[in-house]
C-alpha cells in the first residue's frame, strides 16, 4: 500500500471554486470540486483527479452515478463511506467530508494513483445538489425503482426534474405520527400503497391510554407506513430511543451505493428477501454473500462494505447506533468491529 498521491485540505473560509458554465457536453455543464472535474455526456459520467503529475480519469453510467450521487445528497453523506462503485465517493468525517478516487480500491490505491481531497461538507453539498439539479432529466427520479421511472437519465440534456431531487431523509424527533413529528403516509398525501404490497393490511392499532399518559403512549402500523413508500433505498427514521435509531426501508433492484460501514448496523428483514455482498472495507476484498429472508437479522461489522440486491420490492429495518464518538472508538482498536461473540 502507497500513500494517497496527494491530499488538499480545502480552506474552509473559502467556497469551493465556481464551476465554468460555459463548459458543456450534450446540454450538461462541467463542473469542478478543488481539484476532481465532473463530467457526462448522454451515457456516462466521468470524473478526473490529479495522480502521479497527470489526470487520472473513471467513468461510471450515468443513471449509476445519479442515483448514488442523490443517496449521498439526501443522507448529508451518510454514515462512514458511500462508495459510488468501486472507484469514487465520499468519506463523512461529520462537517468536513473527504472526496475520494481509488483511496478505498487495491489496484488504484496500490498503484500510488488514488486521490483524496477533504471539504467543508456544505461547500461539497452545495457543488452536489448543482450537479444533481443540471444532469437529472424530466421525468427521471433517482430515487425510484428503475420499474417506476421513466427511463430517461439518457441522451441529451432534455429539462429538469427538481421535485424528485428535493425529497430529503426523513428527520423524527421521537416518533412518527406523534403530534409535531414526521407524518404517517396516506392516499390524501400522494402515498398509495406500492404495487408489491398489496396485500399488506391497511389498519392501525387502537391505543388506550392510561388517563394522565396522553402523549406519552404511540403506536402506529409499520408495515402500513412501509407499503407507502414511493423510494427505494432510502432509509428514513421513524423512531429515537437515546441514540438508538430505527431506520425502517424499502428496497428493490439494486443499492445504488456501496456502503462502507464506521460502526456496527443490524438488519431486520421485515418482509421478503434481500441479497448482500460484503467486502472489505478498506480493499474491496470479498467477504461474504448472504441472502436474508423475512425474519432474518444479521450485524453488519464495522470493518466492511456491502451492497444489497432485492429482485422484489422488500422491507427492511436498519437499526443505526447513533453514538457521536463511535466511528474514533472503532478506529482506536477500542471496540471490536463486530458487535457479539458467540
Ligand atoms: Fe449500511
Amino acid at each position: 500500500m502507497t500513500a494517497t498521491a496527494r491530499i488538499h485540505p480545502s480552506d474552509p473560509a473559502r467556497p469551493a471554486p465556481a464551476a465554468p458554465a460555459s463548459d458543456t457536453v450534450a446540454g450538461y455543464h462541467a463542473f469542478t470540486l478543488g481539484q476532481f472535474s465532473f463530467a457526462r455526456d448522454e451515457y456516462f459520467v466521468t470524473v478526473t483527479w490529479p495522480a502521479k503529475g497527470h489526470r487520472q480519469s473513471h467513468t461510471m453510467s450515468a443513471d449509476a452515478f445519479l442515483r448514488a450521487l442523490m443517496r449521498d445528497v439526501a443522507w448529508n453523506f451518510f454514515y462512514g463511506l458511500v462508495n459510488f462503485d468501486a472507484v469514487f465517493g465520499t468519506r463523512n468525517l461529520y462537517g468536513r467530508v473527504e472526496i475520494f478516487a481509488g483511496r478505498y480500491n487495491e489496484a488504484i490505491h496500490g498503484a500510488g494513483l488514488s486521490y483524496v481531497e477533504a471539504f467543508d461538507s456544505t461547500d461539497a453539498m452545495a457543488r452536489f445538489k448543482e450537479i444533481l439539479a443540471d444532469w437529472v432529466n424530466a421525468g427521471f427520479d433517482p430515487f425510484a425503482a428503475p420499474a417506476e421511472t421513466e427511463n430517461s437519465p439518457f441522451g441529451e440534456k432534455n429539462g429538469n426534474n427538481l421535485a424528485a431531487i428535493d425529497r430529503f431523509r426523513i428527520a423524527t424527533k421521537r416518533m412518527t405520527g406523534l403530534p409535531g413529528d414526521s407524518p404517517l403516509r396516506s392516499d390524501a398525501d400522494g402515498f398509495p400503497v406500492n404495487r408489491a404490497f398489496a396485500d399488506v393490511d391497511q389498519g392501525e392499532p387502537e391505543i388506550e391510554v392510561e388517563p394522565g399518559f396522553e402523549g406519552e403512549v404511540h403506536a402506529f402500523n409499520l408495515f402500513k407506513y412501509l407499503s407507502r413508500s414511493d423510494v427505494t433505498w432510502n432509509p428514513s427514521v421513524t423512531s429515537v430511543c437515546g441514540r438508538s435509531l430505527f431506520c425502517p426501508t424499502t428496497e428493490e433492484y439494486i443499492l445504488p451505493i456501496i456502503h462502507g460501514n464506521d460502526r456496527v448496523e443490524w438488519f431486520l428483514q421485515l418482509s421478503d428477501e434481500i441479497t448482500w455482498e460484503v467486502a472489505d472495507r478498506e480493499t474491496g476484498r470479498p467477504r461474504s454473500r448472504l441472502t436474508m429472508k423475512a425474519g432474518d437479522v444479521a450485524a453488519m461489522p464495522a470493518d466492511i462494505r456491502h451492497q444489497g440486491f432485492s429482485k422484489k420490492r422488500a422491507m427492511l429495518l436498519v437499526w443505526e447506533n447513533a453514538t457521536a464518538d463511535l466511528p474514533q472508538r472503532y478506529e482506536r482498536g477500542e471496540l471490536k468491529p463486530w458487535p457479539v461473540d458467540f
